[in-house]
């Protein structure tokens, strides 16, 4: 792709940058769809935050950034509108930057979640729910699960605090939605989510008790490497429905693109 003066650049922002794999999915996108629009790494430490997003401001040609760790909190503080989800989690993961120089932020890994869920034929509304973690990235599906319309959602992590403090907010949220937090065994639920980090490095233990998941359960994971979790192997080997990370992934690409007007 030839990059000119008409090319619509964005960027990634985080700390440290080696890592990131973003600007590959957009690319590979914005080349795939025939957009005239670039992503670059910029590594940018959190003293230099206000002084990064105050130059993007000024960069008439920027579309928008993408945001990761350590930034999120702290990019949602300079925003000038915020998405609902992006308001209620006081995190950003993408910035729009309209021409008035103006930055709208939103967060996207719960929608990309559920948007890769649907894209898999797998439809979250009316069906009961059960979630591991209470992280950033759980948080936000947690939100996404109860705006896509799941009958229940059962919460379980292992500092038990933090899952009562997501239940509450939910609870605010979404005052119709039964939430309740629950143990290790995600068994009478439709839809079994590991949002943890449980998985990612080999001989992690598995987030949940899988000796009664059955074939009609359907069980999730956002980790992408390994593609297949030992909680995926097991899930499988019960004969359930399995859904991989990588869809989710790929939907939250093409969100931020669409976000950010490539
Ligand atoms: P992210 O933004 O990816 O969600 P995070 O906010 O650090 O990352 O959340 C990590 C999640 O994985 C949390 O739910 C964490 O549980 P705690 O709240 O108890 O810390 C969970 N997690 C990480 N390591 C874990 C472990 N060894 N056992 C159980 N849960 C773990």
């Amino acid at each position: 792709m030839e990059i000119t003066g008409k090319t619509k650049i964005c960027a990634i922002i985080a700390d440290p940058i080696h890592h990131v794999k973003t600007p590959q999915g957009i690319n590979r996108l914005c080349e795939e769809t025939g957009k005239d629009a670039v992503m670059v790494p910029v590594h940018v430490s959190s003293k230099d935050l206000i002084s990064v997003v105050n130059g993007f401001l000024a960069m008439q040609n920027l579309a928008g950034f993408v945001i990761t760790v350590p930034h999120k909190t702290a990019v949602a503080k300079l925003c000038d509108e915020l998405s609902d989800d992006a308001a209620r989690m006081e995190a950003v993961n993408v910035i729009r930057r309209s021409a008035d120089g103006k930055l709208h932020g939103a967060i996207l890994d719960g929608k990309g979640f559920v948007a890769g869920l649907r894209e898999e034929g797998i439809e979250p509304e009316g069906r009961s729910a059960y979630l591991v973690g209470a992280g950033g990235a759980a948080s936000a599906i947690a939100y996404a699960l109860a705006e896509a319309g799941v009958s229940r959602l059962t919460l379980a992590n292992r500092t038990q605090e933090k899952a009562e403090a997501l239940r509450k907010r939910l609870a605010e949220a979404y005052p119709a939605l039964p939430v309740s937090l629950g143990g290790r065994d995600p068994k009478g639920h439709d839809l079994v989510i590991n949002a943890t980090s449980l998985g990612l490095k080999e001989g992690d233990p598995l987030p949940l008790d899988v000796e009664g998941l059955t074939q009609e359960q359907i069980v999730a994971e956002i980790i992408m490497e390994p593609a297949e979790t030992a909680l995926l192997k097991a899930a499988k080997s019960k004969g359930c429905t399995v859904q991989y990370g990588l869809p989710m992934l790929k939907n939250q690409l093409k969100l931020m693109a669409e976000t950010m007007g490539l």
